[in-house]
C-alpha cells in the first residue's frame, strides 16, 4: 500500500470515530500553522535553531535581559502579523460551525484560529498580539510603533512582557481549566501538528485517552504519541488533511 492508499485508509477510519463521537476537540501546534509561513519549533531550520529557549523562552532569561527577548519578540510578532490562516484553520473552523468540533486548544500564540473563524479557542501558552503588564496588568496590542523602542514600557513605569507563557512560567488557571475540563470530557480529540515534547500541553491527550476518547493525530510525521497513544495517524499536512475531514463530515449532514 503506498502512502496516499494509507492515508486514504485511515482517513476512513478517523471519519468513522468523529462521526460518532458527541463531544470532539482538537489540540493544535506550531505544525497547524507550518502552512501559514510560521516556522515550526524543533524541527530542523526551526525557531529554536535560530533562537535557543534557554537563553530567549525563559522567564528568568526575559527578567535578566529583557531587551534581548523583545528583539527576538520583535522579529517573531512582525512574522505573526503578516501571517494568515491556511486550509487547515479554516476547516477546524467549519467542523466547529457544523457541530462536528467542540473547541481548539492551541499551544500557538499566533491568533490564526480566531482569524480563521474559530469561537471556541483556549489558548493555552497566551497570544503574542498582546503585551501585559508586569506591574499594573495593562494589556494592550503589540504594534510596530510600540516596538520601536524595546523593551516596551507601559504608562505605570514597569516593563510590558510578550502576553505568552514563556517557560518557568505556569499556564494561566482559566486556560488550564476549561482545557482540563475539554479534555475529561472529550470523546474524540484531534491532535494536529505537535511534537506532544512540552508540558503539561501533552497531557491532555493522555487525559483524554485515559477518559475513553479516540486519539486522531494529525503530523507530517510520527511523535512519541503515535505508536503508544494515538488510534489513527494520518501522516500529513494539517492544511490538506483537515480539509477532507471537513468535507466528509460536514457534506454528510447537509450543511
Ligand atoms: N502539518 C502537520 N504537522 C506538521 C506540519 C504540517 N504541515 N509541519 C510540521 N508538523 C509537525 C512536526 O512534525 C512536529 O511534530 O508539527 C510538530 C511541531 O512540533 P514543535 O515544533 O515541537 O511545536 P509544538 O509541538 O507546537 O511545541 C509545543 O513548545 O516551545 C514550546 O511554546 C512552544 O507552543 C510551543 C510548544
Amino acid at each position: 500500500m503506498n502512502p496516499s492508499e494509507r492515508l486514504d485508509e485511515q482517513l476512513d477510519a478517523a471519519i468513522a470515530l468523529l462521526r460518532r463521537a458527541e463531544h470532539a476537540v482538537a489540540v493544535t501546534g506550531a505544525g497547524i500553522s507550518a502552512e501559514s509561513g510560521i516556522p515550526t519549533f524543533r524541527e530542523s531550520g526551526g525557531f529554536w535553531e535560530k533562537y535557543p529557549p534557554e537563553q530567549y523562552a525563559t522567564y528568568s532569561a526575559f527578567l535578566k535581559n529583557p531587551k534581548k527577548i523583545w528583539s527576538m519578540w520583535r522579529e517573531r510578532s512582525a512574522m505573526l502579523r503578516d501571517s494568515e490562516p491556511n486550509a487547515g484553520h479554516y476547516a477546524l473552523a467549519q467542523l466547529e460551525e457544523a457541530g462536528r468540533l467542540e473547541a481548539v486548544i492551541t499551544q500557538n500564540v499566533d491568533n490564526l484560529h480566531q482569524d480563521a473563524g474559530s469561537k471556541r479557542v483556549v489558548e493555552f501558552h497566551g497570544n503574542a498580539r498582546w503585551m501585559r503588564c508586569k506591574g499594573c496588568g495593562h494589556a494592550e496590542p503589540i504594534t510596530e510603533e510600540a516596538l520601536e523602542r524595546i523593551p516596551p514600557k507601559c504608562s505605570c513605569g514597569a516593563i510590558m512582557k510578550p502576553d505568552v507563557v514563556m517557560f518557568e512560567e505556569w499556564i494561566s488557571d482559566d486556560a488550564l481549566a476549561e482545557a482540563s475540563s475539554l479534555a475529561n470530557r472529550c470523546d474524540a480529540m484531534l491532535v494536529i501538528g505537535t511534537s506532544a515534547q512540552v508540558y503539561p500541553a501533552a497531557s491532555l491527550p493522555r487525559t483524554a485517552k485515559h477518559n475513553g476518547a479516540s486519539i486522531i493525530e494529525v503530523n507530517i510525521e510520527p511523535t512519541g504519541f503515535t505508536d503508544t497513544l494515538t488510534d489513527v495517524h494520518l501522516q500529513g499536512a494539517a492544511g490538506e488533511v483537515l480539509p477532507r475531514i471537513a468535507a466528509r463530515l460536514t457534506g454528510e449532514n447537509g450543511t
